[in-house]
């Protein structure tokens, strides 16, 4: 007989592959994770895998780029207390909505008023003063009704409930708005699908607050068995500065759990692009320079030498081919560093960092982003617990980098991510 081929196991330069972390088919939508769609969220399958592996006794979590907040809800789901940060003013938003519990009662009166709305909303409104060429994003009715909803959700207390309107109404400008939704980034639909596209706002607002509400009651179900009283914030400080220590003494989080971008906003995921349209409505800080403020947003005069030689390696081979590249790319590294050296300050002894990162590829070279962020930790003293592959089945991310932002660099770029454990 003839014998069986052996299973191939793909071998990993780093370190193991030895479990499944794909999660392919799982519920990534459970609780509050519903809530609001953004580029590149982690999945909670991730962050709880890392939490009961690394953070069984935890008491305090922190994400220094919480997005969405999906380690949040899932840091609270495990009874620990969780903090947060993120640049991005509706990234806070939507992880802010998902960490409280809004009353539901309150929340039932409110989405019972929608329905008693006028049928014709007023044709004069206040334009959201932030959005130029508004004509160009939102048919003529499409404004009306938004800015009657936007009116009507500004009215609502307690703030817990006006955030959770909040949130749902985001997604609603989004999707009602004529940008190609298949994307993060502001397209505008061809003329043939404008003539077609009449969404219905409000029908399309309820859709998304029931949803939502069934998410807020299984997560409050859960909570209130667990019966345990924890702190959960979102803040607004960028690591790469500093951590205040109103907000964090160092030696003090148990376990770090977080994705950073994998690159500046500009060439990699636009998160303050994809959060115009909803911001300039909601009247949220400066929709127009969130990405000039996010990491590797402000390019350095000189490239850095990194405590990494892999890295340094990676971007002397960029160099050769573009200088201009290589300093783009340094920046984002620059913050990094800082931002790891902050964020370990701030682990306590025998703490964990947990960071979920991409490897980019930049003028057809891979930057090794998971060696760099171990060896950063480790010049802060960390030592190297493992490093996880991950396949991206289904995650809507830049696979290829879009030719209209660097020319010439269409190489795919992330079908894969790494999982990245350091203890302090
Ligand atoms: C990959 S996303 C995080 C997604 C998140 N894990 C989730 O599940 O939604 C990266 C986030 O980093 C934020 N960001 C970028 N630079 C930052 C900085 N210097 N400080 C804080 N947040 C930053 C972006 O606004 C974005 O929300």
């Amino acid at each position: 007989m003839k014998p069986k081929p052996m299973a191939i196991v793909e071998p990993s330069p780093a370190t193991a592959v030895y479990d499944d972390w794909t999660f392919a088919g799982a519920d990534t939508r459970q609780l509050t994770h519903c809530y609001h769609d953004y580029p590149a969220r982690m999945i909670p399958q991730v962050a709880g895998r890392l939490l009961d592996r690394y953070g069984r006794r935890a008491r305090l979590l922190f994400d220094p780029y919480c997005g969405t907040g999906t380690s949040l809800v899932e840091g609270m789901r495990r009874g620990i207390s969780v903090l947060g940060t993120d640049l991005n003013p509706l990234a806070r938003l939507i992880s802010s909505a998902k960490i409280t519990q809004a009353p539901l009662k309150e929340l039932d009166q409110a989405i019972a008023q929608l329905d008693s709305l006028a049928e014709i909303p007023p044709a004069d409104f206040a334009e959201p003063s932030s959005l130029r060429q508004l004509e160009f994003w939102f048919q003529p009715a499409v404004s009306a009704r938004l800015a009657q909803l936007r009116d009507f959700i500004d009215t609502l207390t307690p703030q817990s409930v006006r955030q959770f309107f909040q949130v749902a109404f985001s997604e609603t400008v989004r999707d009602c708005s004529n940008t190609r939704n298949e994307e993060f980034k502001l397209y505008r639909y061809d003329a043939e699908r404008l003539g077609k596209f009449k969404p219905d706002v409000r029908a399309t607002l309820k859709a998304k607050l029931l949803r939502n509400r069934k998410g807020l009651a299984d997560f409050r179900t859960l909570l209130e068995r667990r019966n345990t009283a924890f702190f959960a914030a979102v803040a607004d400080f960028n690591t790469v500065a500093e951590i205040p220590e109103k907000w964090l003494v160092p030696g003090t989080v148990d376990i770090v759990v977080t994705s950073p971008p994998y690159g500046d906003s500009r060439t990699t995921v636009a998160y303050g692009q994809y959060s115009r349209l909803s911001a300039a409505w909601l009247g949220l800080d400066e929709p127009q320079r969130v990405d000039g403020r996010l990491m590797g947003g402000t390019t350095k005069r000189s490239p850095a030498v990194f405590p990494s030689a892999t890295l340094n390696a990676a971007l002397a081979q960029v160099q050769e081919v573009s200088a201009a590249r290589a300093l783009e790319v340094s920046a984002f590294y620059h913050d990094l560093l800082l931002s790891i050296t902050n964020v370990a300050r701030v682990v306590r002894p025998g703490g964990y960092a947990c960071y979920v990162v991409g490897n980019r590829r930049v003028k057809g070279v891979v930057m090794p982003t998971d060696v760099a962020v171990a060896d950063f930790f480790a010049a802060q003293g960390f030592r190297h617990v493992d490093t996880f592959h991950r396949q991206i089945p289904n995650k809507r991310m830049p696979l290829k980098n879009s030719p209209g932002n660097i020319a010439g660099e269409t190489a795919a770029t992330m079908s894969r991510e790494y999982v990245v454990v350091m203890q302090k």
